[in-house]
């Protein structure tokens, strides 16, 4: 299968081709475009000229075409999902969830696209103010530029397109080098649902052409990234004057304080660590367990995490599958052996099979170690021993990411406590930091990143606020 760019509504031939590979049984499953910057150039100037049209649709024309997009996404769940398991690795269960999720995330920027509205100001607040009638609107900021990550191809991509859309933007896609096909797919479906042409290009490559490129031209008014803090950092530095909104990772922590039922949370914990094999920027990395129950829940999480089923994306009942890459397996053995080396303890797992690391269980790992401080997009816990909730908070936010992190706890004080003193973008109390559905607002604090996501918050971030004064005097 041979796959070409999107560009200005046309799949056009690109001058470069490489095989794209699936991380589980490593054969070619596809041919897909390594853009050079002369045809990201040319995506961008086609967004670029679309940018009029779109401004200046209706909000409920720009509703329908998303209304229709997360139709023509649910009459194709099953193979939206297939590919996003055959290119990423996601299980297929977790595959179908997403696609699921994704629908959602059109459906709530369908009707947000309704609800973009600034507000009247009392000017004659202030003297000198007075026989002002005074409004502000927001209007849309023009190019988005959206580089996106492997591990949601498809719903985090709809979290910077359907926003994007919503508020009459135009869009360039670069999604990730891994994961081009669910983005192809998306395009075919937006094309379909009657997208303007221009609005929306898809442009598959390399960071280092396509992203940057990107990010450089003046043309674009918006980057938005979800990835790595070393890139996200990057691009605020180059992007100047460009409004940036930027998801990066974490090593995402949950606190259990004494008296909580274990038998309870277990399967959830169990879920937050090891879906898409860890690779979620809000994956369950480190957990602080109470001294008083900490041993009981030790025991119960390794039996759970043993129960997994590991292998094939696309069987049904596979919990864990390959990492993306080779090289990510052998970097996270590598963390793995490090924690060894320095004393922790590897209950469970600490082991690979082709690409598929075995879920893995870390006990008493020193806050310094990497499976501790990084992010180890992979599936990799620790869970250390504390003597009580402030210690646990102490660790939390002894991290240099930020992004969310819960607490399980039955007492109310204990929470609201934890709800002000963890510093981080969200607090899920009695609950893992996995939670999210994709109307809430989303983004973190620190090296976890800057602006929020969430279809609401999101236009926010897409938009510019103009303010309109009537001197009546
Ligand atoms: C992420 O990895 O940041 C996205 C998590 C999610 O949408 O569930």
């Amino acid at each position: 299968m041979k796959k070409h760019l999107f560009i200005n509504g046309e799949w056009v031939e690109a001058k470069q081709y490489s095989p794209l590979y699936s991380p589980y049984s490593e054969e070619v499953i596809a041919e897909v475009p390594a853009a050079t910057e002369e045809e990201t150039e040319q995506a961008i100037a086609s967004a670029y000229q679309a940018r009029e049209v779109m401004a200046k649709m209706p909000a409920h024309q720009r509703a329908n075409i998303l209304n229709e997009l997360a139709r023509l996404l649910a009459d194709r769940a099953e193979e939206a999902a297939r590919i996003i398991a055959l290119e990423a690795a996601k299980p297929i269960a977790m595959a179908r969830a997403e696609v699921a999720r994704s629908v959602e995330t059109y459906k709530f920027a369908a009707e947000e696209a309704k609800r973009i509205h600034g507000e009247t100001i009392p000017l004659d607040a202030a003297p000198g103010g007075e026989g002002r009638v005074a409004y502000t609107v927001r209007e849309p900021l023009g190019v988005i530029g959206a580089i996106t990550p492997f591990n949601f191809p498809l719903n985090l991509v709809a979290h910077k397109v359907g926003p994007a859309i919503a508020a009459g933007n135009t869009v360039v896609l670069k999604p990730a080098t891994q994961t081009p096909l669910t983005a192809f797919f998306l395009a075919e479906l937006l094309q379909e649902a009657g997208l303007p042409a221009g609005a929306l290009n898809v442009v598959t490559g390399s960071g280092r052409v396509v992203g940057e490129k990107i990010v450089d031209d003046d043309r674009v008014s918006v980057i938005t990234f979800t990835g790595s803090p070393a890139v996200g950092i990057g691009i605020r530095n180059k992007a100047g004057l460009k409004r940036t909104t930027l998801e990066l990772g974490s090593n995402a922590a949950v606190i259990i304080d004494k008296g909580i039922n274990v038998d309870k949370i277990i399967s959830r914990c169990v879920a937050g660590a090891f879906s898409n094999q860890g690779q979620v920027c809000i994956s369950l990395q480190r957990v602080y367990a109470h001294d008083t129950i900490y041993d009981e829940f030790v025991e119960k999480f390794v039996v759970e995490t043993e129960k997994l089923k590991i292998g094939d994306p696309l069987k049904s009942d596979t919990f864990v599958s390959a990492l993306i890459s080779p090289q990510d397996v052998q970097r996270a053995l590598q963390w793995i052996e490090e924690a060894r080396q320095a004393g922790a303890r590897i209950v469970t797992g600490g082991k690979a099979e082709g690409n598929v690391l075995y879920p893995t269980v870390v006990l008493e790992g020193d806050a310094s170690l990497k499976v501790s401080c990084q992010e180890v997009f992979a599936p990799i816990v620790v869970v250390n021993r504390i003597a009580s909730v402030q210690e646990g908070i102490d660790s939390v936010n002894d991290s240099q990411y930020g992004l969310q992190a819960g607490i399980y706890t039955d007492n109310v004080h204990t929470a609201l406590d934890a709800a002000d003193k963890l510093h981080v973008g969200g607090v899920m109390i009695n609950d893992i930091p996995t939670f999210r559905v994709d109307h809430m607002p989303y983004g973190g604090v620190k090296e976890s990143g800057t602006g929020r996501e969430g279809i609401k918050y999101a236009i926010e971030e897409m938009t510019e606020l103009k303010l309109v004064i009537w001197n009546r005097n």
